[in-house]
């Protein structure tokens, strides 16, 4: 991750424990927007961390891919699966070179990615656009810069929020279905706990 010395150990080091740093239950979000999507959806995962959001997303039923860069998240995404005896394809990648055009899904979920910093932010979204099929959805939750000051979970950078504003310029071109700002309190494992600051996006991609 540029900006950050050695991110793909400090990260590696953070999952390396038994417990599951975010939780083994799905975001809140997700749970509350997966059903627009249709029944045995194809799903992206996007640095999706020890499985919680993609193993419950194929508890729906549907078809999920999922990636993050830290080999122990990704083992630990694995062994979840396997205890809710549910098939995902897990694999280790890196937003920064993930073959984003190899493949297009019904849905990208992207929850919570704000290591990106803003000089990589185009790249990473236009990447995240590409891997929708036309008519697909954008699931996103990110927190917003005045998350810095709960420092409930985060980096503690706010040019690596998202306002409201920005997310609405950046999909002004697609059909944004949900665009919420709000604060809210979040309790996910040890890593995001307490009043956060979060921006939830869910928008579609125009029909080609
Ligand atoms: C805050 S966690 C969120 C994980 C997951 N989305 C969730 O909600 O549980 C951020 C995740 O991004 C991953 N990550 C950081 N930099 C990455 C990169 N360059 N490519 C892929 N994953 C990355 C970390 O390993 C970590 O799992």
């Amino acid at each position: 991750m540029p900006g950050f010395a050695n991110p793909l150990e400090t990260w590696n080091a953070r999952f390396a424990g038994d417990d599951y740093l975010f939780g083994e239950e799905p975001n809140d979000f997700v749970q509350r927007e997966a059903p627009r999507l249709p029944r045995g959806a194809t799903v992206l995962c996007v640095a999706d961390g020890e499985g919680r959001n993609s193993v419950w997303l194929a508890q729906q039923g549907h078809a999920v891919t999922a990636f993050d860069f830290a080999p122990n998240a990704v083992a630990k995404a694995k062994r979840l699966a396997a205890a809710r005896n549910v098939a995902v394809d897990h694999r280790i990648g890196d937003v920064y070179d993930w073959p984003w055009t190899a493949a297009q899904y019904d849905a990208v979920v992207v929850v919570f990615i704000q290591f990106v910093p803003p000089e990589e932010r185009g790249a990473v979204f236009a990447g995240l656009r590409a891997a929708m099929k036309p008519g697909g959805l954008l699931l996103l939750e990110g927190y917003r810069p005045e998350q810095v000051d709960y420092g409930t979970g985060g980096p503690p950078r706010r040019e690596h929020m998202y306002t409201r504003e920005w997310l609405a310029h950046e999909f002004a071109d697609w059909d944004v279905l949900l665009l919420d700002a709000y604060d809210a309190e979040v309790r996910e494992g040890r890593g995001h706990r307490g009043m956060s600051a979060l921006v939830d996006l869910v928008a579609r991609r125009p029909a080609a």
